[in-house]
């Protein structure tokens, strides 16, 4: 097991020193601890106006070495990953390295002898079983780049993504258990397909056994493993070749397929891991996340197989079959760190804490928390019943596009503050700016901005190189921008404060309000349509939606669940509105912009602090819409 963890705050301190003043030797000195077949000839080249960044320039690797093979010389049988299924009735696994690694090369060779070769793009629309993760890790051992799907998102979703990065293989399974429900995956993929002319092969894993179509591309994953062996050298990659692309909204337009690269990635991940969670050898740590978000790539598989950890992954949700089972698979497993969100948090604090307390917790060391701000009362929930007062919370602030987590404390090293992510990892430059875009110093709210790189950037967008400069790199030229703002205490620690555009962030997703209208738009009686996120005291953020319909609508009600229904098929359930309204018109400005601003306070209820309206083109619409409003 690799160790390169801080124990102190003196080591911290002293990390981020070093970070900072040498970037190049610091991280240099964290690579070598890796499995290269060839070192590198320059720790980076970055230029953020380009943009283009490079780490461990001409360096050799395979991820999955690093993941599996350096292991089983030193803990073959360890376990790696263990598995708790979606029913109780069914029995969890425990994966050794050595097992995952002999599982991982025939899934591999698997790959190969149906065509997949370095560079094609294989999209992955899996349930969360171990065949996921060893999906993910075969693609990385042949040199494809996968592109995991969640397995929530619609056939319109999925063809979208499959379409964009131009894939040429797709792996799903008949269906999922997701709790009481059945998701159809194989019938979802299907009516994807028929959209996507690039994709020659379909490997299906039996997960569920329920019938289903069967294509010409399509090919059982048990027949095909059967026809090879599980020896399947790992193919060597550039360090920056890419290593995964992973598609996350943006404020307009399509999903971003933002593309992270095998060395850095690696680097980061690994080292943020242990970093973080203090994971120490024989720990067992559970991230509750889906593999099909970047929280499940960077720390259910790539961080802690890097550092040869045992990884639990769940099938399913935490209300079944009751509102325990989060803490039941805790004690089942004696599960060391927790990682979770927010929203999980809030949901299950509305239930009574029996249980929670019914259950022995006391292996649990670290809590973690992720992908949207934590509020006071459910910090204090997790601390109090979760935690029992003695297990550091890590309140980790990052992106799919960042890869690793990058403003948070170090369990039990560096000191926590409820709400706050607080501090920056070493060597990374976090920095608040103004609207100008200058830095601010001491406390201060601002926009916060990223001024160097760290190794696991997202080094693209796929196929759009254009937009990725765009949204990233323009607003604020020389800082990397992550589209949040934050507020820093006189302690330099960071509260991060929400989305300063137009991405909401609902139950931990973030999601784009844009694509959102688009699909509202599509409904014939519906004009035009405006998308805002309010507060929800489960879910964050929900979305309310203002629709502008072409004729008097007689059904309100059906057409409400038409636009929903809508929603749901074209980008998935998880983004249907809230509350939709139907209005006569939408406040703007004189140039005809949607004055968000304004929705968004009618939204949250907050009629008493509007603003300015006088400037509005229409300024008597905002008395109809808060009149009318259900
Ligand atoms: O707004 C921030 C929020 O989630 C966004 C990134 O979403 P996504 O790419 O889906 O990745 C989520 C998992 C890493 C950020 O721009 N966010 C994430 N973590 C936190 C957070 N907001 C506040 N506190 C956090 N700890």
């Amino acid at each position: 097991m690799i160790d390169f963890a801080y124990r102190t705050s003196n080591d911290y301190l002293e990390a981020k020193e070093k970070a900072t003043d040498n970037p190049e030797a610091f991280w240099n000195e964290v690579a070598i601890t890796f499995d290269w077949h060839k070192p590198w000839v320059k720790v980076l080249e970055y230029d953020f106006h380009k943009p283009s960044v490079k780490w461990f320039l001409g360096g050799k690797l395979n991820i999955t070495e690093n993941c599996l093979d350096r292991h089983l010389k030193t803990q073959p049988n360890q376990t790696a990953i263990i598995f708790e299924p979606n029913d109780l009735s069914e029995a969890a696994q425990r994966i050794s390295y050595k097992e995952l690694h002999s599982r991982v090369c025939q899934a591999a060779n698997m790959l190969k002898a149906n065509g997949a070769k370095k560079g094609d793009r294989i999209c992955i629309y899996m349930p969360m079983v171990p065949e996921l993760a060893i999906a993910v890790l075969a693609c990385a051992r042949i040199g494809a780049i996968h592109s995991v799907v969640f397995a929530g998102f619609s056939a319109s979703a999925l063809a979208t993504r499959i379409n964009d990065a131009d894939c040429k293989m797709l792996l799903t399974a008949d269906g999922g258990y997701r709790g009481n429900k059945v998701t159809p995956l194989k019938a979802i993929a299907d009516e994807a397909l028929t959209q996507c002319a690039s994709i020659t092969h379909c490997i299906v894993l039996k997960r569920t056994g329920q019938n289903i179509a069967w294509n010409t591309i399509d090919l059982w994953w048990h027949e095909e493993i059967e026809k090879v062996t599980n020896n399947c050298p790992a193919e060597i990659m550039d360090s920056e070749d890419p290593l995964f692309i992973l598609y996350t909204s943006g404020s307009t337009g399509t999903p971003k397929g933002m593309v992270h690269s095998c060395g850095g990635y690696m680097v980061y991940t690994a080292f943020s891991f242990q970093n973080v969670f203090q994971y120490q050898k024989g720990d067992v740590y559970w991230c509750t996340a889906d593999i099909g978000w970047i929280t499940g790539h960077s720390y259910i598989i790539y961080g802690p197989l890097a550092v040869g950890a045992t990884t639990l992954m769940f099938e399913g949700v935490p209300s079944y079959p009751d509102y325990d089972r989060f803490w039941e698979v805790c004690a089942k497993h004696k599960v060391n760190q927790f990682y979770t969100a927010p929203t999980a948090i809030r949901a299950l604090q509305k239930h009574p804490s029996e249980l929670v307390s019914k259950h022995d917790l006391s292996s649990l060391k670290v809590l973690g928390s992720v992908g949207e701000p934590i509020n006071e009362e459910a910090w204090h929930w997790y601390d109090e019943h979760v935690g029992k007062k003695k297990c550091p919370i890590v309140d980790t602030w990052w992106q799919t596009e960042t890869g690793g987590i990058l403003i948070t404390s170090l369990a039990g090293v560096t000191p926590q503050k409820p709400t706050y992510a607080t501090l920056p990892m070493p060597g990374v430059q976090v920095v608040l700016l103004d609207n100008e875009g200058n830095e601010i110093e001491a406390e201060a709210e601002g926009i916060l901005a990223i001024k160097h790189p760290w190794p696991s950037i997202a080094r693209t967008i796929w196929g759009n190189h254009e937009r990725y400069k765009n949204v990233y790199f323009s607003a604020y030229p020389g800082y990397y921008f992550p589209g949040d703002g934050a507020l820093r205490d006189a302690q330099g620690n960071y509260r991060i404060t929400g989305r300063v555009d137009d991405v909401v962030i609902v139950s931990g997703h973030n999601l784009g309000t844009a694509p959102i209208e688009n699909a509202l738009n599509e409904h014939e009686s519906v004009v035009e349509s405006a998308v805002v996120g309010f507060p929800h005291d489960v879910k964050g953020n929900a979305l309310y939606a203002f629709v502008i319909t072409n004729d008097i609508i007689d059904d309100e009600e059906a057409l409400v669940d038409a636009l929903r229904a809508i929603v749901a098929k074209t980008i998935g359930p998880i983004a249907k509105p809230d509350c939709i309204q139907v209005v006569s018109g939408l406040p703007k400005t004189r140039s005809g912009k949607i004055m968000r601003r304004i929705l968004r306070k009618i939204a949250a209820d907050q009629l008493d602090n509007m603003g300015d309206i006088s400037t509005l083109l229409n300024p008597e619409i905002v008395e109809e819409i808060i009149k009318n409003k259900p």
